[in-house]
């Protein structure tokens, strides 16, 4: 088996400290499953900016390029907020999703048996929830154009960003969403503002044409976005998938993963079109961000980083039975009562993100 091409982007905050639990999982592999891995690195974000002047270094696009995927910690931190709109540690994220043509964008809002009183919602409203969200990530108002500030001629000044979706980026999106959803329980909710945007109203038709051409078989309904925002808080579970626009997409997902009570449990994903090989590119990150405020500390919850590798492992590597060993020593560490400080519960052990991840080898020993 030729060995799986990794780019390692730890990035910045406490993105270091959970890549690096990452990187003893991925030993793990190495050593006790003989999978090969050909790890290279680079800098993405904040790091990237203070070492090379850019957050978005053409050394790591090119590295990106070459990889089988990409594994990703986390960007930004409140050092870097003066920076000019340009060499925002953001904006090396956003470059590299355009970059890299990454436009789906893989949510999963799953609630863990063992921390379902930690949402914010009783828990019966979300026992068993789970939801994959799938944001298109880049088209929309993230990246349509014109876009800019002005000033005007009486000295005031004027934003505007565009929003903007052609048939393809509609239709490839939905692709994404109707075939995931072919695999979990058949329903897509597709998200729109289609009472005031035309931009959304095209969405909404172009999502019918296409379910009704290729996915008889799966259920489509719509909903407006302000609407499905209440749902998720009011009764998560009527939902299977949900698929929306770029920036609908960026507020949802952290609403619905918020309804998990665990935000440092949530893996993402980030997909391409595959190649010729067949190959999609991929980005695998955690769902949090880069948490400066603990950063350092050896806090971190590194859960939803070893998610992400299991499903880099998954979906672009075709390990199968790896990713199926590396999630049940999750939950096997979290029934056997270890909580990092972002899910601890009474009675249950506080431990660091380093006891974290020796906990998940220690697991994955048993199970090897
Ligand atoms: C996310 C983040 C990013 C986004 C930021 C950091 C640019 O919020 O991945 O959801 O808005 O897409
Ligand atoms: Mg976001």
């Amino acid at each position: 088996m030729a060995a799986k091409k990794l780019l390692i982007l730890p990035g910045d905050g406490i993105g270091v400290e959970v890549i690096g639990q990452a990187r003893r999982i991925i030993d793990w592999l190495e050593k006790k499953r003989g999978i090969s891995f050909e790890i290279s690195e680079g800098l993405l974000g904040g790091i990237a900016y203070d070492k090379t002047g850019t957050p978005f270094p053409k050394d790591t696009l090119d590295k990106a390029m070459e990889a089988d995927a990409v594994l990703l910690g986390a960007v930004g931190g409140p050092q870097w907020d003066n920076l000019p709109f340009d060499k925002k540690p953001e904006r090396g994220l956003l470059g590299i999703r355009k970059e890299m043509g990454l436009f789906a964008n893989l949510r999963p809002a799953v609630v863990f048996e063992e921390l379902a009183d930690a949402s914010s919602l009783k828990s019966d409203l979300v026992a068993g929830l789970d939801i994959m969200i799938v944001r298109e990530l880049t088209g929309g108002m993230y990246f349509g154009e014109p876009r800019g500030v002005e000033t005007l001629p009486d000295g005031s000044r004027r934003g505007f960003n565009t929003m903007v979706y052609t048939t393809e980026e509609i239709r490839r999106i939905g692709k994404v969403a109707f075939e995931i959803a072919r695999e979990r329980g058949k329903r897509v909710c597709s998200v729109d503002k289609a009472n005031v945007l035309e931009c959304t109203l095209l969405w909404r038709e172009e999502m019918t044409k296409l379910r009704d051409e290729e996915y008889p078989d799966v259920e489509l309904t719509h909903m407006l976005v302000d609407n499905a925002a209440m749902q998720l808080v009011r009764f998560p579970k009527q939902f299977d998938v949900m698929v929306t626009e770029n920036t609908f997409g960026d507020i949802l997902s952290d609403c619905a993963s918020m309804l998990t009570g665990s935000l440092g449990m949530l893996p993402s994903a980030s997909w391409g079109a595959p190649d010729a090989r067949g190959v999609r590119r991929a980005l695998y990150e955690p769902s949090h961000g880069s948490a400066p405020d603990i950063a350092g500390k050896d806090m971190a919850n590194p859960i939803a980083t070893i998610l992400s590798l299991s499903m880099c492992l998954r979906y672009s590597f075709g390990l199968t039975k790896e990713a199926d060993m590396i999630d049940g020593a999750i939950k096997a560490v979290l029934k056997g009562g270890l909580r990092t400080a972002d899910i601890m519960q009474p009675g249950k052990a506080r431990v660091s993100t380093s006891v974290m991840g020796e906990s998940i080898i220690r697991e994955l020993d048993k199970l090897a």
